[in-house]
């Protein structure tokens, strides 16, 4: 299937100027859904083993979650500040303007393990690199980073410099 071409481009949105790629036309479609999330597998089959899927809120849930369910791993959520229960650790990430925290519980990863982080996009590549911080900070290794979208003009993957990076579909 052209998973490219079930996706949505919505001018001007959330501003001017901006292509914004929406995910949503191929998530309501059980066909495209599906074939989605079997190009994720494919491309985490790749990485090698791992012992967890890490998401960001919110976009990275989408994916992350159902991933670790179909490969039998634990998903670990990674959430903007203030939403997580018991003790967190922080990364601060840039974003066009100002900047942002991603949080993830402080024994959500155990020293050693192999992580997988999942994601919807990968655009400059800040939330990238603020889960690889958290992953890190806790003595996890990240193995790898998956996205179905890659924005190839933005270089995100220059800021992911030693890691393995693969993509479902790339603009
Ligand atoms: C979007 C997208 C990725 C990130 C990619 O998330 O889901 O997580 O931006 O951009 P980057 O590579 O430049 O960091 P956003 O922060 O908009 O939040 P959302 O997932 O809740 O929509
Ligand atoms: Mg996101």
């Amino acid at each position: 299937m052209d998973l490219k071409s079930k996706l949505r481009h919505v001018m001007d949105f959330p501003k001017e100027g901006i292509d914004f790629i929406d995910i949503t036309t191929v998530l309501q479609d059980p066909e495209a859904f599906q074939c989605c999330m079997d190009s994720f597998k494919e491309l985490a089959d790749q990485i090698g083993d791992f012992d967890m899927i890490v998401g960001s809120e919110s976009r990275g849930f989408i994916f992350g979650a159902p991933l670790a369910y179909k490969m039998g791993k634990g998903f670990v959520p990674v959430r903007k500040k203030g939403k997580l229960p018991y003790k967190t650790i922080s990364a601060e990430y840039d974003l066009e303007y100002g900047t942002d925290i991603l949080e993830i519980h402080a024994d959500a990863i155990k020293p050693g393990q192999n992580v997988l982080i999942v994601d919807d996009l990968l655009a400059t590549g800040g939330t990238s690199q603020a889960n690889i911080r958290l992953i890190e900070q806790l003595g996890g290794k990240v193995v790898g980073l998956i996205y179905f979208i890659e924005l190839k003009m933005l270089n995100g993957r220059e800021k992911l410099n030693g890691y393995k990076v693969s993509s479902i579909v790339e603009f």
